[in-house]
């Protein structure tokens, strides 16, 4: 089957085309430089540059892949979990398409897209598995018995990780998206400089707390003369001291839902120590990790293609009432 997918729930861009688990192209307008003089996503700005974009990106997809509408089999699009308006633009391009090329649609799950990168990325990540998925908008551990049956095991009370990085970037002003950031200037600093909080490590929960973490940050450095701050220690301690949690609740649940392998999807798993660490980790202890290939950890439509084609092949359509939904429940989906 190819699947045209498309992304639009945060501030990329994106539409992929995917057959039979092949990425054939993979197009991602990022909007990070109309968003950057903010120090984070505007939701207005955001829905304005997918309407100006969509219909760019999605010939780019056509193009890039040398294929013309007419070959596609169905069409995936992320309708729910994101921000409204941008998931607007994104649902009602796939029903414009999926209608005048009188394809089968399908509406998916941003955090399911994100679940697919990995395995669309290794086609020999074994089910069941736990998988992290971590981004700016969401962290949860979810135990992916087979594609599209879930269960939610852990997610964030407050903030999201990378939501965390991107405050503390923000603080100490060392740009827009502080993941990215904080990931290269840690390379520079010493990850036991400062001894920061593991939020939620001691008891049994696999949920998450990033907030008070972020706070414990902003409050040891609020005040002082910004050249006195030693950005590189700072920026090790606090993405050691998240690795950490992030690492020692994946393997948790791993090892509480008896499974041999972990995926770590969304933006944040491009970190570097993130990597590293859960390969040590998992090495000792005899556990497969596996994360997305370059352009798959971050928002992208491959990712959606590869659910939508997963859920089209079970027989699911949407009809062309399809609604966006902002704030929805991975588990429970149709
Ligand atoms: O998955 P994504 O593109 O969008 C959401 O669904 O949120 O993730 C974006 C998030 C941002 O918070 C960004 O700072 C973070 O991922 N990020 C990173 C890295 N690259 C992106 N965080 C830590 N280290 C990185 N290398
Ligand atoms: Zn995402």
């Amino acid at each position: 089957m190819l699947i045209l997918g498309i992304e639009t729930s945060c501030d990329e861009t994106a539409a992929a085309l995917v057959r039979d688990g092949t990425v054939l192209s993979n197009v991602i307008s990022s909007q990070i430089d109309l968003h950057a003089r903010f120090g984070g996503v505007v939701p207005e700005i955001a829905s304005r540059a997918h309407v100006e974009t969509i219909g760019y990106v999605i010939r780019e997809a056509f193009d890039a892949a040398r294929r013309v509408p007419s070959q596609i089999d169905g069409i995936a699009v992320s309708a729910r979990y994101g921000l409204i308006g941008s998931l607007i633009v994104g649902v009602s391009a796939a029903k414009s398409l999926a209608y005048a090329l009188g394809v089968p649609l399908v509406g998916t799950h941003h955090i399911e897209g994100h679940i697919f990168a990995p395995m669309l990325s290794h086609p020999g990540v074994p089910l069941p598995h736990v998988c992290l998925t971590v981004s700016g908008g969401h962290t949860m551990l979810v135990y992916v018995q087979e594609p599209c049956r879930y269960q939610v095991l852990g997610n964030t009370l407050d903030d999201a990780a990378g939501e965390a990085f991107d405050k503390i970037a923000k603080f100490l002003d060392m740009g827009f998206p502080g993941g990215p950031a904080i990931d290269r200037l840690s390379l520079q600093g010493s990850r036991t400089a400062f001894d920061l909080p593991r939020p939620m490590t001691r008891g049994r929960s696999l949920d998450f707390s990033f907030s008070g973490l972020k706070t414990c940050v902003v409050n040891m450095f609020r005040g002082k003369p910004p050249e006195s701050i030693p950005l590189a220690d700072v920026a090790a301690s606090f993405q050691e001291a998240v690795v950490d949690v992030l690492v020692s609740k994946a393997v948790q649940a791993a090892e509480r839902k008896g499974v041999a392998a972990i995926t770590v999807t969304g933006g944040v798993s491009a970190n570097r120590r993130l990597q590293e660490a859960f390969r040590q980790k998992c090495g000792r202890l005899g556990l497969a990790v596996f994360f997305p290939l370059a352009d798959l950890h971050t928002d992208n439509a491959a990712m959606v293609a590869a659910a939508g084609a997963a859920r089209l092949a079970r027989g699911e359509r949407s009809g062309l009432d399809l609604n966006a939904v902002a704030s929805a429940p991975l588990e429970g989906l149709p």
